[in-house]
């Protein structure tokens, strides 16, 4: 076990880098090793993940020095953020760039830095299709995401563009609702348009062969996504897979669904009305076939939902 190569992963209890530690555990032959990065090492994901051979290593993001000390000794550390615990673009760029500083300092060799696009590129400032969020974001979780890059620029850094992850059918409250005619519909504000998804597991087992992968993806931007998909046919998908009966689609407009009140609608609103007037520049942005051959194990929806049906809550 002497040659092999620790990856530090934040966000091991997560969605992203529970992905990877799960890849990294399930080969243990493949010459890496999972250090799994909590802020709380005592709850039970970190237990688990202990138990099957991580080391498990306590540091915050919002805390420089206890990632430097966490990523010390490590080849490749897997860098994450999560918007959506606060909601504030400027601390989500100041906990990536917490991560860079700490990679830096570690001298690690391989960072993988989960971003998103810019989509103040997407258009003019002064466009008015949709509001300004946080005073100067469009989709602030994109948009911080994709202004931290800079500080992972001068690292050898993969930048991995994620898509939509299909889990949100369980894990963001966005399945269909039954009506009291039994009848389930759902609202998005994405038209005709095709959504970039993928399972979030997916994105684990793609930064792990990225990694076994060397050289080849340090200073690329890959995009992954597995499908592109209209919302009619998830729901078609859907249906099928869950015996529901047809699921109806309201496409709603964007600012209905930024009126929708939830935490978090306008952000929703934005991003998917991006999503929907920027199809082509967003499914551009992601590339099935090259995450396909990075990770030919990929599921499609189908298999996703054959796999996953059951915490659907339908
Ligand atoms: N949902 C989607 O469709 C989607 C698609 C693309 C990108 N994303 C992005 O994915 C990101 C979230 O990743 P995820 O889905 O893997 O997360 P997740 O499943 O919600 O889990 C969050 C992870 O982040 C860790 N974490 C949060 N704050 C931390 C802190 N201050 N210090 C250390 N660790 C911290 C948590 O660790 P502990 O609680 O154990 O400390 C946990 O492991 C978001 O920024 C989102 O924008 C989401």
């Amino acid at each position: 076990m002497t040659d092999t190569k620790i990856i530090a992963v934040v966000g091991a209890t997560g969605a992203q880098g529970g992905g990877l530690c799960e890849a990294i555990l399930k080969d243990p032959e493949g010459g890496f090793t999972c250090r799994a990065i909590t802020r709380d090492p005592g709850k039970e994901k970190a237990a688990v993940l202990a138990a099957r051979g991580a080391e498990v290593v306590a540091a915050d993001l919002d805390d420089v020095e206890s990632l430097k000390k966490a990523f010390t000794g490590a080849y490749g550390a897997y860098c994450v953020t999560n918007f959506w615990e606060h909601f504030s673009a400027e601390r989500e760029k100041q906990q990536a760039k917490n991560q860079a500083t700490a990679a830096a300092a570690a001298g690690v060799k391989h960072v993988i830095w989960s971003t998103l696009e810019d989509t103040r590129a997407l258009m003019s400032p002064d466009d008015r299709r949709m509001p300004m969020l946080q005073e100067k974001y469009r989709v602030p979780h994109f948009d911080a995401k994709a202004e931290a890059d800079m500080h992972f620029a001068h690292l050898p850094t993969t930048f991995l563009i994620t898509s939509f992850y299909w889990d949100n059918l369980y894990s963001f409250g966005l399945a269909p609702k039954k009506g009291e005619d039994g009848v389930y519909s759902w609202a998005f504000p994405m038209a005709d348009k095709r959504l970039a998804g993928i399972a979030a597991e997916d994105i684990g087992q793609i930064a792990y062969n990225i990694f076994k992968a060397g050289p080849a993806y340090i200073g690329r931007r890959v995009g992954v996504a597995s499908e592109f998909l209209t919302i009619e046919q998830m729901g078609t998908q859907l249906s099928k897979a869950l015996g529901t009966g047809p699921i109806q689609y309201h496409a709603v407009s964007a600012d209905a669904y930024r009126g929708f009140g939830f935490p978090g609608a306008d952000e929703m609103g934005n991003m998917m009305q991006v999503y929907r007037d920027f199809e082509k520049e967003v499914t551009g942005a992601r590339d099935t076939e090259l995450t396909r051959k990075i990770h030919p194990g990929l599921l499609t929806f189908e298999q996703f939902l054959a796999k996953h049906k059951d915490k659907i809550p339908l």
